[in-house]
């Protein structure tokens, strides 16, 4: 196969992280015969910084002009404490979800029994979990109409029935591939556009008769992802309800730094970690290049390239196994390893992993 790959490497530890994806995708892209090329684009603050706007068109033409985006993370301290900011690196983000018809965002939480220790909640809770929460990406509140005066400010929540039936299409087609059991998640009890939601579900459910379909209000589902997060398997809901439960997923997996995610739609698909730009570690080589790594893994997939996907799930598993790790999920006493390293480590394990 030949690939062409938008490599936005972003702010923080994005770069960093990014050159590792890059290498780990070129290992693996060489191992079995696939040519692939990487163009690099700006995006968040770095292309604020540099040309004034967080998505530029120039990386809008190359993401069009590329079969997949690798995407690292944006954001900058300058611009967060300054709500009269006219310009955010995070509006690059949003920009891009939405000129790439990005409706779908696809973030799996996934345990690594080595790593169960690192929860909040007890090993035995968590143990096994695995689960995608499927967040609509391109609708409601995030983009929906808005006004900011001194006294009074709004931003609506608007859904419409063919945004809504594509996204839940595309939760019903995982739930079959998966363990079929779909949870849609809304707040049907209070909000109008959560009611078509539902509404649109329940028609919809008996076209997939090997799925079983539950509902549950938000606040049900942020509580129950705590206390029983092995009763998921697809949840799916709009935008603003997936941003969180998709952060609280994130952390009670205990493995924040290791969970890709996917935004798939009309145009070029994105595959990015779910965590952020750490600026505090920026240039420190202690980020953890996993999530990104593992990005690489879910791009291969999307392209029904499996056994390239599972040699870099493979590949991730022995450098835990072996304690190749960053230092936030280093055993004590363990050995010093940087992003750089780890990535190396995968990369070598890559080359040098016989061939199926
Ligand atoms: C995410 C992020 C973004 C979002 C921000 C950076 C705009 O939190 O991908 O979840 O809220 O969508
Ligand atoms: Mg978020």
């Amino acid at each position: 196969m030949n690939l062409k790959i938008a490599v936005l490497a972003g702010d923080g530890i994005g770069p960093e992280i990014s050159a590792q994806g890059v290498d780990v995708m070129q290992a693996v892209c060489n191992k079995f015969g696939h040519s692939v090329s990487f163009t690099p684009a700006l995006v968040g603050a770095a292309a604020i910084d540099a040309v004034g706007d967080p998505f530029p068109s120039e990386t809008l033409r190359i993401c069009q002009d590329s079969d997949a985006v690798l995407f690292s993370a944006v954001g900058d301290p300058k611009f967060d404490n300054d709500p009269s900011a006219k310009v955010r690196p995070e509006q690059g983000l949003l920009a891009m979800r939405k000129q790439l018809g990005l409706f779908a965002n696809i973030r799996p939480v996934e345990t690594f029994p080595c790593l169960l220790h690192n929860s909040p909640l007890r090993p035995d809770l968590v143990a096994g979990a695995d689960f995608i929460c499927i967040r609509e990406l391109t609708g409601g509140m995030y983009f929906g109409e808005k006004f900011e005066s001194d006294d009074r400010a709004y931003d609506t929540n608007a859904y419409t029935r063919p945004e809504i039936e594509r996204i839940l299409r595309v939760a019903f087609d995982y739930a079959r591939r998966r363990r079929g059991h779909l949870t849609v998640v809304d707040k049907a009890n209070v909000l109008a556009s959560s009611r078509l939601w539902r509404k649109i579900a329940q028609e919809m459910a008996p076209q997939y008769p090997d799925v079983t379909t539950d509902y549950m209000y938000v606040d049900n589902a942020a509580m129950r992802m705590i206390q029983d997060p092995r009763f998921f398997d697809v949840m799916v809901t709009e935008n603003t309800f997936g941003d969180i439960l998709t952060d609280e997923g994130s952390v009670i997996s205990g493995s924040m730094g290791l969970l890709p995610s996917a935004s798939t739609g009309t145009g070029t698909p994105v595959f990015e970690p779910i965590h952020g730009s750490w600026p505090q570690a920026k240039g420190l080589n202690i980020a953890n290049p996993l999530a990104q790594i593992l990005s690489v893994a879910m791009l291969f997939e999307y392209f029904d390239l499996k056994a390239e996907g599972a040699l870099i799930r493979q590949a991730v598993n022995a450098s835990l196994d072996a304690c190749v790790r960053t230092p936030e999920i280093q055993v004590e006493g363990g050995e010093k390893y940087g992003t750089k390293e780890v990535g190396e480590w995968i990369v070598r394990y890559i080359n040098d992993a016989p061939l199926a």
